[in-house]
């Protein structure tokens, strides 16, 4: 079965190409990370209209590094939400559009599920259940799945995604966008100790998280010890890498700490980390540690980088199995901002 995924949730114009929902014959990813640099983070407005302008050129892009015509398709699987609703909707247009002048099946996917099925394209035989810890730009999740296609919500952020917390204080410090990847970066220099950060309670004994409290204890560390901002061009200074580093470390240590309370009361058999953050290098190596090596060890699975920031592939790998018994066309079918996994 070979079907075409398109994302366009955030900032990530993406198409690919993907057989039997996990053969990658092509991915293209046109990102608008220039467009929103300037500003620190992403404009919803420009990245509708980024998304708008490259589109067709990215899908058509998607055919011809697969060699492969309209026609070869057996489906179409596109990011319906969450995500930002300007960028959704030019997907779920094209999308729409597009199934319907080539008469070919469409399939909605929750961008959440196609972070799940990210892990499984180089690990297929994953044990189920699992324990997955979505964590990107705009989502900081645990999700339980007992069985495929099954979800259960177990735990959210309340404010920030772990991915938003890093990319607003390497703004604030002048490390440029987006800051997830610098922070990683320094903080293989840095002194993770420097700086005190404490762990907030979330005291009903549930499974979210809230970031926002390191922000302001950033703030207050930086007012409190008066950090400049990086000047352009010169490097950071001892005091703004080991801020971060020590930022960075609470940010992973709660990611740990809930994730082991969530393994704790569901005994997955396999821990999956995905989205953009999963490529955090520090953030791996504590996946691995608290639970590869634990006790009771339990299987890590994360994708390659370019799997686990946004792509089409986990989209068309998402809407696979939901291709197999194809809905009618669905013209009314929408973008839904704040569309939930279950
Ligand atoms: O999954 P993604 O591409 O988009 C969303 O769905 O949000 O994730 C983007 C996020 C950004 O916040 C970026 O700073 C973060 O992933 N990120 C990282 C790293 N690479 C990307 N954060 C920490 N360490 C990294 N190496
Ligand atoms: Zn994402």
């Amino acid at each position: 079965m070979l079907v075409l995924g398109i994302e366009s949730s955030c900032d990530e114009t993406a198409a690919a190409l993907v057989a039997d929902g996990r053969v990658v014959l092509s991915n293209v990813v046109a990102s608008q990370i220039k467009t929103h640099r300037d500003f620190g983070g992403v404009v919803p407005e420009l990245a509708s209209r980024e998304h708008l302008r490259n589109i067709g050129y990215v899908v058509r892009q998607a055919f011809t590094e697969a060699r492969k015509s309209y026609r070869d398709i057996d489906g179409i699987a596109v990011t319906q939400g969450p995500g930002l609703i300007g960028s959704l909707l030019v997907g779920v247009s094209f999308a729409k559009a597009m199934a319907y002048s080539i008469k070919k099946p469409l399939v909605p996917v929750n961008h959440i599920e196609g972070h799940i099925y990210s892990a499984f394209l180089e690990n297929p035989d994953i044990g189920y259940p699992i324990l997955a810890l979505v964590v990107s730009g705009g989502h900081t999740s645990l999700v339980y799945s007992p069985a495929p296609g099954k979800y259960q919500h177990v735990g959210r952020t309340r404010d920030d995604a772990a991915g938003e917390a890093l990319d607003k204080i390497a703004k604030y410090l002048g490390l440029g966008y987006p800051g997830g990847p610098v922070i990683d970066r320094l903080s293989r220099k840095g002194d993770p100790d420097r700086y005190l950060f404490s762990i907030p309670k979330i005291s009903d004994g549930s499974l979210d998280f809230s970031f926002s409290g390191f922000k302001t204890a950033a703030l207050r560390h930086i007012q409190q010890e008066k950090i400049a901002p990086r000047r352009p061009g010169a490097r950071p200074s001892r005091q703004i890498v080991d801020l971060v580093t020590s930022y960075q470390a609470s940010i992973i240590r709660t990611l740990v700490i809930q994730t082991k309370k969530a393994q704790t009361r569901l005994q997955a058999r396999s821990i999956l980390l995905v989205g953009g953050v999963a490529c955090n290098s520090e953030l791996r190596k504590s996946f691995k540690r608290s639970f590869e090596e634990a006790e009771n060890p339990v299987p890590v699975y994360y994708p390659s980088p370019v799997f686990t920031t946004d792509n089409g592939v986990m989209i068309a790998a998402a809407g696979t199995p939901k291709l197999h018994h194809p809905p009618p066309l669905d013209l009314e079918l929408n973008a839904q901002a704040d569309l939930r996994l279950c």
